[in-house]
């Protein structure tokens, strides 16, 4: 792989000029290999390991997630309505240790930044004393150009932000991959969502573990073209584990070389939770050349 790149690098740097297509292709090549966030993502101070005693642990069919073991997830909100989570978000860091929060475009009814602020470092939604809770502001908003509001493929957006962060155990940023994810794998989803469909949300964090399916066990579950390459799938053969409304934008994490990893970004499902229909999510690894254009290139 490496010798390829070297090659093309060397292809690209003696023939062509700059922003070439063989650069290009370098770029996405390296992207999708290759770190394109900072070094020191993907801890989780206040619970360390691979979170297999939490195995057992709603959103739909989980439980309250332990206070401040997901650094990275932030609530969305209107600037406008401060006390009202639209979405899950997550923090990430590109490779100059800037902050940008990746969340789903599904989730954004307008396009201006200033419009819109994460709550991160909480657990109670709600609680406006907790000690941690930082107010961060934004001054971009990148969605994805592929994004289709019919289909839902490339179901993502980043804001850049501007909120000077702290360096702490509550705030932190969480891994883009750096390879694609294995059928059956196990992650975790976790959000302020609704706890079953049409049902009330929690105030407080919640989480539930789920296999990620295989791409064809999905296409037959939704039909074969409503799973784009961009999509992935996650959930149990009977349901009862899943995501649902208000945990869009937020993450599905996997856990790789001790380092948490977002792998998927809450997208939609048929209900939630339901027999035979998995939670569908946007697939980092596949969005990544476009994320890596918006945190390191623009
Ligand atoms: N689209 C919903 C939202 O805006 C969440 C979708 C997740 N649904 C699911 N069954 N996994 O919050």
């Amino acid at each position: 792989m490496y010798t390829l790149i070297a090659c093309v690098l060397i292809l690209a740097t003696a023939q062509a000029g700059p922003a070439s297509g063989v650069e290009e292709l370098v770029r996405k090549l390296r992207s999708r290999y290759d770190k394109i966030d900072a070094p020191g993502c993907g801890q989780r101070p206040l619970a360390p390991g691979n979170g297999v005693s939490e195995l057992t642990t709603r959103i739909v069919g989980g439980k309250e997630s332990m206070p401040y073991t997901w650094p990275a997830i932030c609530s969305l909100r209107y600037v406008q309505e401060p006390n009202n989570h639209i979405c899950g978000s997550n923090l990430v860091k590109n490779l100059a240790g800037e902050y940008y929060l990746i969340t789903a475009a599904h989730c954004l009814n307008d396009t201006r930044a200033s419009r819109y602020e994460a709550h991160c470092g909480i657990h109670d939604r709600a609680d406006e004393s907790e000690p941690h809770r930082i107010i961060v502001h934004f001054n971009n908003l990148y969605i994805h150009s592929g994004y289709n509001s019919w289909t839902m493929d490339s179901d993502i957006a980043i804001f850049k932000v501007v909120t000077s962060l702290p360096t702490n155990m509550f705030i932190s940023a969480v891994c883009i991959p750096n390879e694609g994810w294995t059928d059956g794998e196990i992650s975790i989803v976790a959000g302020w969502g609704a706890l079953s469909s049409g049902g009330s949300s929690p105030y407080k964090l919640h989480q539930v573990n789920k296999p990620i399916k295989p791409r064809s066990i999905c296409e037959q579950r939704y039909g074969v073209g409503a799973i784009t390459p961009r999509m992935l799938c996650a959930g149990l053969p009977n349901g009862g584990v899943d995501a649902c409304t208000g945990d869009s934008g937020g993450p599905l994490y996997t856990y790789r070389e001790n380092r948490w990893t977002l792998t998927g970004i809450v997208s939609w499902g048929h209900g939630c939770g339901e027999v035979g229909k998995p939670g569908v999510y946007s697939d980092v690894i596949e969005l990544k050349d476009w994320i890596n254009t918006v945190l390191n290139f623009l």
